[in-house]
């Protein structure tokens, strides 16, 4: 049966406040000094995937609890190429994070608040009509797992009584044992540097080599790597690799990883060949690196 559109995706993530601190260098301890500039900017790994997404024509939806307070209605307005209609209002304090980047390498340094905004659950996910969408991504959430699981179990009974299945992906980022048990659920698994080396692995050949035992068969291990680039391992065949992308000086590399995951999506989505997926991801994370915020990537 032909979907009614079928470029839509699904993400299910966070959206969150991020206050970024653009300073000179990396502020030294109990000092009292002037940063470059200070700006406010909607985050969080979901809504910055699907804000890229957007950049790039996709018709995209994001599912996320969206806290109150002042800063709501920025964020809402910054994120109107996305559709906020299947998302939740809440009655508690945006998440919030402040972020320090260094002028000098675009390093960022987060610090994330945001305990008390409830996450989502599986009745939250069971309003949405599964049929519209082609691919649905997860941001892997340690405080949210057994919502995560539950969710794709209902998405896999979906799938089962369906001939056009959603694709599922999920990222698995940070270094926490609740989200191992996210890599044998999706069919496009995004797992971080940091996280390959919390597994005790050193380059991302090892790590690729090593995690994908952990997926299911047929599933995509793909593994961004900073400014060395990025390795896949396709669901047969070997590791595939691409360099990194350097722009003429690196200014904030805030949510390079939701930039590059966003391509990835919007590539494979496309039919575009692994490798060649991987290089243009490289490319339009490595374009957004050299430039604040994530406006015009495509
Ligand atoms: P995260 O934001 O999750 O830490 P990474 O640092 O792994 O993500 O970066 C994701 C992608 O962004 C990399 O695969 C690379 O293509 C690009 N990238 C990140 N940092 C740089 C950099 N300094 N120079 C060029 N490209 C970069
Ligand atoms: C970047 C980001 C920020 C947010 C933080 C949450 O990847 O999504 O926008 O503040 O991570 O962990």
């Amino acid at each position: 049966m032909e979907k009614s559109n079928p470029k839509r995706i699904l993400v299910v993530g966070l959206l969150c406040v991020d206050i970024i601190a653009e300073c000179d260098s990396y502020p030294i301890e109990d000092t009292d000094q002037r940063c470059r500039e200070m700006r406010k900017q909607k985050g969080g790994n979901g809504a910055n995937t699907s804000y890229v997404l957007a950049e790039f024509g996709i018709s995209v939806d994001l599912l996320t609890n969206i806290g109150s307070g002042n800063d709501m209605e920025f964020v809402k307005m910054s994120m109107s190429s996305v559709n906020l209609s299947k998302s939740l209002h809440v009655n508690e304090p945006m998440p919030t994070s402040l972020v320090i980047i260094n002028a000098q390498n675009g390093s960022r340094t987060i610090l994330h608040s945001g305990q008390s905004l409830p996450e989502l659950k599986l009745d939250d996910f069971t309003r949405i009509n599964l049929s519209e969408y082609r691919w649905i991504h997860f941001e892997g959430r340690s405080s949210n797992a057994e919502n995560i699981c539950e969710m794709i179990a209902f998405i896999r009974h979906f799938n089962h009584n369906t001939e056009d299945p959603i694709i599922i992906s999920i990222e698995i980022e940070k270094c926490r044992e609740e989200i191992i048990c996210f890599f044998d659920k999706a069919d496009v698994v995004f797992v971080s540097k940091d996280h390959v080396k919390f597994h005790g692995y050193h380059t991302p050949e090892d790590g690729i080599q090593n995690l994908i035992t952990k997926c299911k068969p047929g599933a995509t291990l793909i593994c961004a790597w900073g400014d060395k680039g990025a390795w896949a391992k396709p669901p047969s065949g070997e590791i595939v690799k691409s360099s990194a992308y350097p722009p003429k000086k690196v200014i904030d590399t805030l949510g390079a990883g939701d930039t590059f995951n966003a391509t990835m999506i919007y590539s494979l989505m496309q039919n575009i060949p692994l490798q060649q997926s991987l290089d243009i991801a490289c490319r339009i994370s490595g374009a957004k690196v050299g430039q604040k915020g994530y406006h015009g990537l495509r």
